[in-house]
């Protein structure tokens, strides 16, 4: 589904991700897993073009993303999901689920009523403002207005950063949903070990932008744990 090979990225002189390579299995939840600061978000922005300097390959179905235009990237059916969520705050709920038109192939502008489904909230939300939602409806959002693009591949960064656990747990569900009923394929950063364990099929662990360690997630070991992940 997604093959990632020989990639290296740079802010101007600074050397971020050096000649990473790894594969996300189609229908699989890979979480990407790392302390702060070692290139999570830079991955993912290398994968979607908004990365300054980006070399090697990113293949996607085949076709090499590094040689294709930003906004090319999301209408093949990838969608992102940005660290902090970057909902509009002034737009209600359904505007902000909209704004995931922009770039979908789709032909029609409603939002399906399956988005609804999975998040029932929003549906009782729809005319309420972005910004007056928790940090759990606010993440849920940013899924729904993904899910418009019809993806077949979600990068979600840190999706459960600051949600209280309950909430945790219900959006732990709707990715397993995601994978298991929609045949979607997730790309996860995550440095809760507990929650990459529970979605997680697959999981990367970099350090200092270099990657340590790939496999099933039942082949995460403690002594990588250990060495490379906050405990
Ligand atoms: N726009 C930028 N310009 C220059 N350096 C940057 C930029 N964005 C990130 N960096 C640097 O690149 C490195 C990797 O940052 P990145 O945000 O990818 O890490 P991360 O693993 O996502 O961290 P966190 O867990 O805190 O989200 C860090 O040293 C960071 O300071
Ligand atoms: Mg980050």
């Amino acid at each position: 589904m997604l093959s990632i090979q020989n990639l290296n990225q740079y802010y101007g002189q600074s050397h971020t991700l050096w000649d990473l390579a790894f594969d996300v299995p189609a229908n699989s939840c890979t979480c990407i897993l790392g302390r702060n600061g070692v290139g999570k978000t830079s991955l993912m922005q290398s994968i979607m073009g908004l990365a300054p300097k980006v070399t090697g390959s990113v293949l996607f179905n085949g076709e090499n993303l590094v040689e294709m235009a930003a906004e090319k990237r999301a209408p093949k059916g990838i969608a992102y999901i940005p660290q902090g969520r970057q909902i509009f705050a002034q737009l209600t709920v359904e505007e902000n689920i909209r704004t995931g038109f922009f770039a979908s192939r789709a032909s029609h502008r409603r939002v399906p009523d399956e988005i609804y489904q999975l998040f029932p909230v929003l549906e009782e939300m729809k005319g309420r403002r972005g910004g007056d939602l928790s940090g759990g409806q606010q993440q849920q959002l940013a899924i729904a207005r993904a899910l418009v693009l019809d993806p077949t591949l979600i990068l979600m960064d840190e999706p459960a950063e600051g949600i209280q656990p309950t909430i945790v747990q219900e959006i732990g569900d709707v990715i397993q949903r995601l994978t298991r009923e929609r045949n979607i394929t997730v790309l996860l950063v995550e440095q809760k070990l507990p929650f990459a364990r529970r979605v997680g099929t697959d999981f990367v662990v970099l350090d200092r932008g270099r990657l340590q360690a790939s496999g099933e997630m039942h082949e995460l070991s403690d002594e990588l744990v250990q060495q490379h992940l906050n405990v």
